[in-house]
């Protein structure tokens, strides 16, 4: 059973956030969000992202709030020396909770995304996944401690017309993330995935009907705590009523319908 009131206790006391960096004052960002909703359970946090600005920031307003160490590692996970910057910075370290949230997907028909884009897309949330899992997930093995959240979409359980590699890609951690959950729990290590609907952050300003697609929004706050609330509870959690609605359309409709409902709903938002 998870106490959700001792979790640095539990799983060990630094957590590890990539893609963390603070977007804007008004609007945060998701990895913002599950920093400072650890930061608050008193976890000590290291903070991966490439903006080091954005990053430092954070790191010194939950120092300040929270009374927690912070370290920040600014890296690109598209390099291929990554792990020869972030080892050392992590290696003393007793990580016990780590959120892979970190994204980067290109949008346009498959024609229209260059391979590097889609390569890079691979690059992040696949291979770049397995080796966190791999790497961070093994000491937790050996500690017999640990908890994993993986940030997948609930974009996983669809094609996307100009979205292919986002599916393709959050699938993978859908189904990789579910499958560890099984296997992890007998070492002792919590995995939970989340499967948010669109999330309400500054990624929305990007896009031009941000008005109207809030409406289906949730709040990074929202997305962090119920993940987090689900650990030791089940393989995946969805998160927002979008989410719910597109699981339960699913099981009513067959996959050509959604695949076209989802096709009009990508072709709304690019109109207007
Ligand atoms: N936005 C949505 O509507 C939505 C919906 C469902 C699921 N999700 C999932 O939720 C997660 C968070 O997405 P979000 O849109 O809310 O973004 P976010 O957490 O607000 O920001 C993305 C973070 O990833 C970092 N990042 C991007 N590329 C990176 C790279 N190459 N190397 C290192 N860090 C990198 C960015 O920082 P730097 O730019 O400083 O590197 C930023 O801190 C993702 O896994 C996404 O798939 C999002």
């Amino acid at each position: 059973m998870v106490d959700r009131d001792t979790l640095p206790l539990q799983y060990g006391p630094w957590a590890l956030i990539t893609g963390a960096s603070a977007h804007t004052q008004t609007l945060p960002g998701t990895g913002e969000a599950y920093a400072h909703q650890l930061a608050r359970q008193g976890f000590n946090l290291v903070l991966i992202a490439r903006n080091a600005q954005h990053l430092n920031l954070l790191a010194e307003t939950l120092h300040n709030k929270y009374g927690i160490q912070t370290r920040t590692v600014c890296v690109d996970l598209t390099d291929p020396d990554l792990w020869h910057t972030l080892k050392p910075q992590t290696i003393d370290l007793d990580i016990g909770l780590m959120v892979l949230n970190a994204t980067y997907t290109a949008s346009g028909e498959f024609f229209d995304v260059s391979i590097d884009a889609k390569q890079q897309a691979i690059e992040i949330n696949c291979t770049r996944t397995v080796e966190f899992i791999e790497s961070f997930g093994a000491s937790m093995k050996s500690r017999g401690r640990g908890a994993i959240v993986i940030v997948s979409s609930i974009a996983a359980t669809y094609g996307q017309r100009n979205y292919s590699m986002y599916g393709a890609i959050k699938a993978f951690q859908q189904n990789l993330g579910e499958a560890i959950w099984s296997e992890f729990r007998q070492h002792g290590i919590d995995v939970i995935t989340a499967l948010p609907g669109p999330i309400k952050n500054a990624n929305f300003r990007r896009i031009k009907t941000h008005k109207q697609f809030f409406a289906f929004g949730v709040e990074p706050a929202d997305v962090a705590s119920i993940s987090l609330a689900h650990l030791g509870k089940g393989p995946s959690v969805r998160i927002s009523a979008f989410a719910h609605g597109i699981f339960w359309l699913q099981r009513c409709l067959p996959r050509r319908i959604i695949v076209a409902v989802v096709e009009r709903y990508i072709g709304w938002l690019y109109r207007s």
